[in-house]
Parts: structure tokens; sequence; C-alpha cells
């Protein structure tokens, strides 16, 4: 019986590996050149970290169960409570700003569909200890570097940008009961996947006010944080939260990247612990589910017992992302294929003992080198060089056996040089 691989789970045969390597070397390149280091933690934690402040959602999607000594653990879902709990660990000896990044492998019992699986990888990038727009700018700046250096454009992504600060000053200022706030955040982050008219019943029901709701319709429908007027009249509280979110903006216009933003107030996240601005970035069709998601958080720490210290940041997962640049054809072209600087041939049984120690020397120098296991004729192991994406084919026949000369073959031009094996390779032992 040919056992299949789990619900929601993926095999990585070496092209999907190749694919894989890319996306994830991609992640690590453009968080380096925007200044982040690297860490990473376990990969299941205990059970407890994910129900303090995650969000109803993902407990209800955790791989969860008991070890041996009856303690309840989880894979993680994600790594941001990892990270919290890391960074109170060592809050005193830590230099500020935070910049970090990491790409955790994550567990998530979700109902498998388009983009969403039960295993994934996700770049997670996070500015701790810093409590301006600025960072959260950064943020949203270091997703989209990575998403133009791949090849997307404001033709083909969208960074919508919002602040649940901002809908929190706005529902007050409606007159919605804070108590009915949670429950807010969930039916907006569901409205894009909701049809219009279920929307706007679900709506009713929470807010049964109808004046309230066609003001919270109104606020869903701006196009900019400053129109905010039009739907509730202004406090200092909404003025603050105006004034970070044009900040943000005007920090993204600085860095270039404007044109890939909006402002789309019905963007809330669906994770508890946001704070303030939330960002969201989608395919600009928008037929496939968010390619990443972030924003502030700045009350995670302190409710992992540490102090209360700012912070915001990103999770892109590898699903979206690999189906919207297959699509562009973005994917396949950008894979380097694989690639072997050598092959070993040789030209007849007798040179066979050569051939391993020629290939070995090859490595040993740093290069990559293969060989045939079957020693069948020449043509059949240039065949197999050439299968194997070779840049060159090192042939070991006769002369080596007499003067220790092989020829190296360039595998494009066909062109043919026979050289003395020390200009080839550094002697065994020496140091050229
Ligand atoms: P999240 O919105 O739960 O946020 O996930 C962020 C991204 O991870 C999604 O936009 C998607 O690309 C990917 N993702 C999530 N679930 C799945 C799944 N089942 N299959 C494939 N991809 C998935 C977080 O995880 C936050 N911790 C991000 C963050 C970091 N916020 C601040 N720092």
């Amino acid at each position: 019986m040919k056992i299949p691989p789990v619900k929601g789970t993926r095999d990585f045969y070496p092209p999907e590996m190749a694919r894989r390597n890319w996306i994830i070397d991609g992640w690590k390149s453009v968080s380096i050149r925007n200044g982040f280091e690297e860490y990473d933690g376990p990969i299941f934690e205990h059970l407890m970290m994910y129900q303090i402040k995650s969000g109803q959602e993902i407990v209800e999607q955790l791989f969860s169960f008991q070890d041996r000594g009856g303690r309840d653990l989880a894979i993680r879902p994600e790594i941001t409570p990892t990270l919290a709990r890391m960074v109170n660990q060592q809050i005193n000896s830590l230099p500020r700003p935070i910049k970090w990044f990491s790409v955790p492998r994550l567990c998530r019992a979700e109902r498998p569909q388009k983009g969403r699986l039960r295993e994934f990888f996700q770049w997670n990038i996070d500015i701790i200890g810093i409590d301006s727009p600025e960072a959260d700018a950064e943020v949203i700046f270091t997703s989209l570097d990575y998403l133009r250096m791949v090849g997307l454009t404001s033709r083909d992504v969208r960074a919508k940008i919002s602040s649940r600060k901002l809908l929190a000053c706005v529902l007050r200022g409606i007159g919605v009961e804070e108590g009915k706030f949670d429950g807010m955040y969930a039916l907006l982050d569901k409205k894009a996947k909701l049809p219009a008219d279920t929307f706007e019943a679900m709506l009713a029901e929470q807010v049964p006010d109808k004046e309230q709701a066609r003001r919270i319709s109104d606020f869903l429908a701006l196009n900019s944080a400053g129109e905010i007027e039009r739907v509730v009249p202004l406090n200092d509280e909404i003025r603050a939260a105006v004034e970070q979110m044009q900040s943000v903006f005007a920090t993204l216009e600085l860095m270039g990247v404007a044109e890939y933003c909006v402002f789309d107030p019905a963007i809330v996240r669906g994770l508890a612990y946001y704070t303030g601005v939330v960002f969201e970035i989608h395919d600009i069709v928008g037929e496939l589910r968010a390619i990443c998601g972030g924003g502030r958080y700045d009350n995670l720490l302190r409710d992992f017992g540490g102090p209360a210290i700012p912070a915001t940041g990103m999770g892109m997962g590898d699903c979206v992302l690999e189906i919207l640049l297959h699509q562009k054809g973005l994917l396949d072209s950008q894979v380097p294929p694989r690639r072997l600087e050598y092959f070993v041939a040789c030209a007849d049984a007798a040179c066979a003992k050569a051939m391993y120690s020629v290939a070995a020397r090859l490595r040993a120098a740093g290069h990559s080198a293969n060989f045939s296991y079957k020693l069948g004729g020449l043509s059949k192991q240039l065949k197999e060089a050439s299968s194997q994406n070779a840049a060159r084919c090192v042939i070991i026949g006769q002369e080596y056996l007499d003067r220790q000369e092989l020829v190296i073959k360039d595998m494009l031009s066909g062109e043919q040089t026979q050289v003395h094996v020390n200009q080839l390779l550094p002697e065994p032992g020496g140091t050229t």
C-alpha cells in the first residue's frame, strides 16, 4: 500500500524544493538588506502561549498534544508569541531597536484550500521597541521590497493599510458600545470574503441602530484617513490616529512605494493582539487570500509577562505567494535550475579509479562534481552530464594514465581543451 502525504501537507521533490529555497533565500536577503537579524525558536511551545492573545481562530486551528510528562503543548501556528517570549527573556540585554526576522515552518489545522494549507513557511519581520509610524512603514516597505524584487509591480499587488486604533475611535465616536468591538473586528475581517448583502445583514445584527450601521458603512467606504470628518466629528483621539496613519503614508511615499499602497478601513486582521496600524497585501484582482498581513501589537510583550514595549511586524506565507508568482510567469523563470560545475567521465574502464580521485579532488577544491555509477560508453556519460546541467565535462582517458592529462569539454560550446591535472586542480595537500 502506498501511503499518501497527510491532508494539507506537501512533499518537496527536488523541483519544489528548488522553488521553496529560492523564495526563502529571497526573503532572507531582503530581510538582511533592510537591516533585520535572523532568529528562530522551537517548533512546539506550551499550548497556553497561543491561548493568551492570538485569538479564537488560531486556538481552533491548533495541532495540540500532551507530552509524556502530561504537559499541554502545541505545534507553532505562528511565531509572534515565541518572539514575545524570547524578547521578554532577555529584555535587559538586547540592544534596541530589535529588528529581527525568521522563516518558521508553521502548522494550522485549517480547511485546506487554495493558498491555505496545514503546514507552510512564513517569513516574519518584526521591529520591537519603536513606537513610531516610521517603523510600521518600514515593515510595509520591507514586505513590498521583496515583492518588487521578485518582479511584482503595483499593477499586481496592493498594500491595504488601516488602523485598529482609528477604527476603535470611530466606533466610539459613532456610539458603538466598547463590548461590541471585538465582534466588529471579527466581522470586518470577514467582509472581503462575504457577499455584500450578507455582510450588511450581519452588520445590522451586531449594530441594530440603523444610523450607527450606516455610519460604519460610510467609514468603510472612505479613501483616505483625512476624510474621517465626514463620518464622525474629530476629537483629540481621532486626530492623533489620523495623523499616525498619514505619517505611515508619508513615509511610504518617501521610500518610493506609495503607488503600491491604499488606505482601506475594512482591514482589521484576524489576530487579537493588534493595537494600531494594520495591513495586508493582496493580489490586485482580489481572487486570492492575503499574500501577507501584519501590524502593530503594543501590548503583546506585556501580556506575556514583560514590560510594555511597542512592536510591529508582519508574516508572509509561501503558498499564496507561489500561486501568484506562478500566475504571473515569475516563478520558474527565476528559480535557478540545477547546476553542476563538473561531470567527470572516463573514456574507458581502465580510468575508473582516476575518475573517483579527480571527482574527489574537484569537490575538495570547492567545486560541485558528479560522475556516473554506470561505466557505459562515453556518449552515455556525456548525456548524463547534460541531464544534470553540467557546465563542463572532465574526460579521463589513456593520456591521463600516460601523462596525467585530461580533456575539459565545455558543455555549452562543445570546445575541448587538454590540460595537465595540476592546471585544473591544486595538488592534494598543496596550497594553490
Ligand atoms: P496571519 O495573518 O495569521 O498573521 O498570517 C500571515 C500570513 O501567513 C498570511 O497572510 C498568509 O500568507 C500566511 N498564512 C497564514 N495561514 C496560512 C495557511 N494555513 N497556509 C498558508 N499560508 C498561511 C500572523 O501569523 C502574524 N503572526 C504575523 C505577524 C508577525 N504579525 C506581527 N508580526
